[in-house]
């Protein structure tokens, strides 16, 4: 529950991620360019707020652990912990599949919220599309 109204985290398709997606991460492209060929075999989890989607990941199991992708909350409602709870869904729901690790790609620009999420960052620096990203990791 939070002050604004009933916080729900469900599973959801793949193609109701696809307007948060868009909107938050990638505005300058199409819709079409956040689909990714390998949703179909993804979990994908919404948070809701009153019924309505404001935050959405999806999830991917890797030989290296559950791989999370195009995590996402709408700028209204970022910073008002609706992320933190949607991660911490993801990785209750990793763990009882058995996995060890969950990672991701990593925007630069969030690596202060993954890190107080207890992830820690692998490697280099690298670019994709022009923003600057790292790999972070957690163990389970
Ligand atoms: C990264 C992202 C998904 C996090 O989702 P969020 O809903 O904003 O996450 P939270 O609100 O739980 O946490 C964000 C910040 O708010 C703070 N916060 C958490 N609960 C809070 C609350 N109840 N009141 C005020 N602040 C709070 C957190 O401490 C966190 O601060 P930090 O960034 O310094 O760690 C979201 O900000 C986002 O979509 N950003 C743009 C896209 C992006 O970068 N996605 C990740 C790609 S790797």
């Amino acid at each position: 529950m939070t002050k604004q109204g009933l916080l729900e985290i469900e599973r959801i398709s793949a193609d109701k991620t696809v307007d948060i997606r868009h909107a938050v991460l990638w505005p300058e492209k199409t819709k079409l360019d956040v689909i990714l060929p390998e949703d179909e075999d993804g979990t994908h989890f919404g948070a809701s707020i009153d019924g309505a989607l404001v935050a959405v990941i999806s999830l991917f199991e890797t030989s290296t652990g559950t791989r999370f992708r195009k995590f996402a909350t709408l700028p209204d409602w970022q910073g008002k912990g609706v992320g933190t709870q949607l991660l911490t869904h993801a990785i209750e729901w990793s763990r009882t599949k058995g996995e060890r690790r969950i990672w991701c790609d990593a925007r630069v620009s969030a690596l202060p919220f993954y890190a107080r999420q207890g992830f820690t960052a692998e490697g280099d620096v690298f670019e994709k599309s022009g923003i600057a990203y790292t790999v972070m990791s957690r163990e389970l």
